[in-house]
């Protein structure tokens, strides 16, 4: 194995840090020997309407039933905005820093109270209760911020929908969820390019019209002014609205189980599952893991470059954060633009204190050198964040070294759309660093690695990774398919949540993901389903088969494989090669789009018809040394053809 770097915490770290190793221990060994105990303390971070006497009823076992708090009332939006209106009514909660560098503004808690209300009060006039559900599709402004919290000072549940995915994949959703309201911008903009949201979303309410679900308002943001589509009677500008509605709503009184949102996000098999979250544990461990795992401390500038579109943006751009009373900053645009120099010097215009993005982000601008870096000054950072994906102890090295200057710890947090918040981190103040690992578990998480059989192994060890026991900021269900989450989490190892994710324990304890064991493949820091992009080749004519593996690419972490088996007399060209590319991005988006395309004659099966993807997998890494037997298979000729048109030849 390759040399381990090993980063002490420094004095500097330590000294106004709010968790030092022995409060970590304490903490940690209360948190998972009385659970009740603990969190029944850390549920009063958030204000309750009314105050919970029962803390934790779960159970991993059978239909699996998962309640925190369950007799508690509260609200998310009057805990992110109302009750820090007395002591930072005129403090920023949101800085936006938009995709041109000279496009900016502030937004104080003030203000946000009144754009939530009357948004609030707009969803209201045209019809939404509690319960109902409402999807966003938005570029990030503060107005996905203010959609997000409207909806839930009226008990609607959001689902938002990331701006890359195509027309095709927002329908789906909004049918999923029934969804008759939907927030959008008439166009959205990174990078200089705008991106047609309004367009997309007249497209995807026809399909989902065709499938059984009519969306009757859309409320618009005008964002760039651009050409955009209207229907009359159903489109309606975000700007007419709230100048027709009072500034104030009443927060709605939520149970602690009542829904929050749904997320929708891949899996090994089907179509996207809608991960529902709640209201009252999610905000606590939200807001919890906010606060220690970045050492958030009042005043702090905090930014997080994800996408509200995805589950980091929901907990560390927008809930975690302002439930802490923080100024968050919201990035519109991305890395690379005007200059590769774009993250550092927001970093110091903004006096950014705590910075938390992606290593595809940082393995892209590393490639760029250290001078856009250099020619920063970075001072005011304290804290560095790293998400999404395993990052690679070369990257991690870049971010501390050059980015940090060897000053800044560095928090490699694993975590997943399903758990709402951070499972396993350091804590910048306790915890000694090594390169490449998100090293321990954060307080009330029980990891366990199991092999194969579900033997579970102790000590060092590598294996697949599970926790044993449920966490306040755990997924409830599946939207509207209970079975398919105890299908889906607990059913490989019974009584226990299954990540999906592999996972080696080294000697000290610490732990460090590998990466998906199931057919999910993560690019750029974006799941995406091989059966999801299979789904979509087979739906072009001229396919009449596919399998999609992943392999190891230099900046996205993984790239998309696919091999495709074309219909009787179909001649496979180069045209076609990039129609096919093309069509998958029209039905899921660009981030789905195929790296490789090979055409396969055939494909590897078992007798039994069963697609051999250990045999794919492989020959996309341009490794079939160590192909194993094939003699088993139905045809073993395919696999010599499938080497000698490899896309992957090094
Ligand atoms: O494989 C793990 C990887 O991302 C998956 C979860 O993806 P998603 O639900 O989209 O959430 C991403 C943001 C939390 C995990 O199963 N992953 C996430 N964070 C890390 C990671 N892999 C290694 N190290 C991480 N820090």
């Amino acid at each position: 194995m390759s040399e381990v770097h090993v980063h002490r915490v420094q004095p500097a770290w330590k000294k106004n840090a709010l968790i030092d190793n022995d409060t970590y221990l304490k903490w940690y060994a209360d948190s998972v020997k009385n659970p009740d105990k603990f969190w029944g303390k850390h549920g009063k971070r958030i204000d309750w309407f009314k105050p919970f006497s029962k803390v934790k009823n779960t159970s991993f076992d059978g239909k699996v039933s998962i309640k925190w708090f369950e007799d508690g009332e509260t609200n998310v939006s009057y805990n992110c905005i109302d009750r820090h209106l007395k002591k930072r009514g005129n403090q920023t909660a949101i800085i936006w820093e938009g995709d041109n560098p000279y496009d900016d503004k502030k937004i104080t808690y003030n203000e946000l109270y009144e754009h939530v209300c009357r948004l609030a009060n707009v969803m209201k006039k045209h019809g939404v209760k509690k319960g109902d559900r409402v999807t966003i599709y938005m570029p990030m402004i503060p107005e996905a911020a203010y959609a997000m919290l409207a909806c839930t000072r009226i008990g609607a549940i959001h689902s938002i929908v990331f701006g890359g995915f195509s027309p095709d994949a927002l329908a789906g959703r909004i049918d999923d969820c029934k969804s008759t309201f939907v927030i959008t911008a008439d166009e959205g903009l990174r990078g200089g390019k705008p991106i047609p949201l309004k367009d997309n979303t007249d497209k995807a309410i026809e399909i989902a019209a065709k499938a059984g679900t009519q969306v009757e308002k859309v409320v618009v943001v005008r964002r760039t002014g651009g050409k955009a589509g209207w229907v009359q009677g159903r489109d309606v500008w975000y700007h007419d609205e709230i100048a027709t509605v009072k500034a104030d709503c009443k927060p709605e009184m939520m149970k602690a189980e009542d829904p929050l949102f749904i997320l929708y996000t891949s899996g090994s098999t089907g179509k996207p599952k809608g991960v529902l979250h709640t209201t009252a544990g999610y905000l606590v461990y939200a807001s919890m893991t906010h606060q220690y795992v970045f050492d958030y401390h009042d005043g702090d500038i905090y930014w997080c470059t994800a996408d509200v579109g995805w589950v980091t943006g929901h907990s560390y751009i927008v809930y975690g954060p302002l439930a802490n009373g923080a100024t968050t900053l919201m990035f519109e645009g991305v890395p690379n633009y005007p200059s590769q120099s774009r993250f550092w010097e927001v970093i110091d215009k903004h006096k950014v204190n705590i910075f938390y993005t992606a290593p595809t982000a940082l393995r892209a601008l590393m490639g760029a050198g250290d001078e856009p870096v250099k020619k920063t000054s970075r001072k005011s950072l304290r804290v560095l964040g790293s998400v999404g994906e395993p990052i690679n102890p070369e990257a991690w090295q870049w971010y501390f070294n050059v980015v940090g200057n060897g000053k800044v710890p560095i928090v490699d947090t694993w975590w997943q759309t399903e758990t709402g918040g951070i499972l396993i981190t350091p804590l910048p103040g306790a915890t000694d660093l090594k390169a490449g690992s998100a090293t321990r578990p954060f307080f009330g998480v029980k990891p366990q690695l199991v092999d194969g059989e579900g033997k579970v192994l102790e000590g060092a060890a590598d294996g697949n990774l599970c926790i044993t026991d449920s966490w306040p900021g755990q997924m409830r269900t599946v939207y509207g398919d209970h079975d398919r989450f105890v299908q889906t989490y607990f059913s490989t190892y019974k009584g226990k949540y299954f990540t999906g994710d592999g996972c080696r324990r080294d000697a000290d304890g610490y732990y460090w993901i590998t990466g998906r064991v199931d057919d999910v493949i993560n690019v750029s820091g974006h799941r995406m389903g091989t059966a999801e992009v299979e789904s979509a080749l087979v739906s072009h004519d001229k396919v009449s088969e596919a399998a999609v593996v992943g392999y190891p690419h230099d900046i996205k972490g993984q790239g998309i494989y696919s091999y495709v088996t074309l219909m009787k007399g179909v001649e496979p060209t180069e045209e076609l090669r990039k129609e096919l590319v093309a069509h998958v991005r029209k039905e899921i988006g660009a981030i789905a789009s195929p790296d490789k395309l090979q055409f396969a004659p055939g494909l590897p099966k078992t007798r039994s018809g069963k697609i051999m993807r250990r045999i794919l997998r492989k020959i996309a890494e341009d490794d079939f040394s160590t192909l194993g037997d094939t003699s088993t298979l139905a045809d073993p000729a395919v696999v010599d053809d499938l080497i000698a048109n490899r896309q992957n030849k090094k």
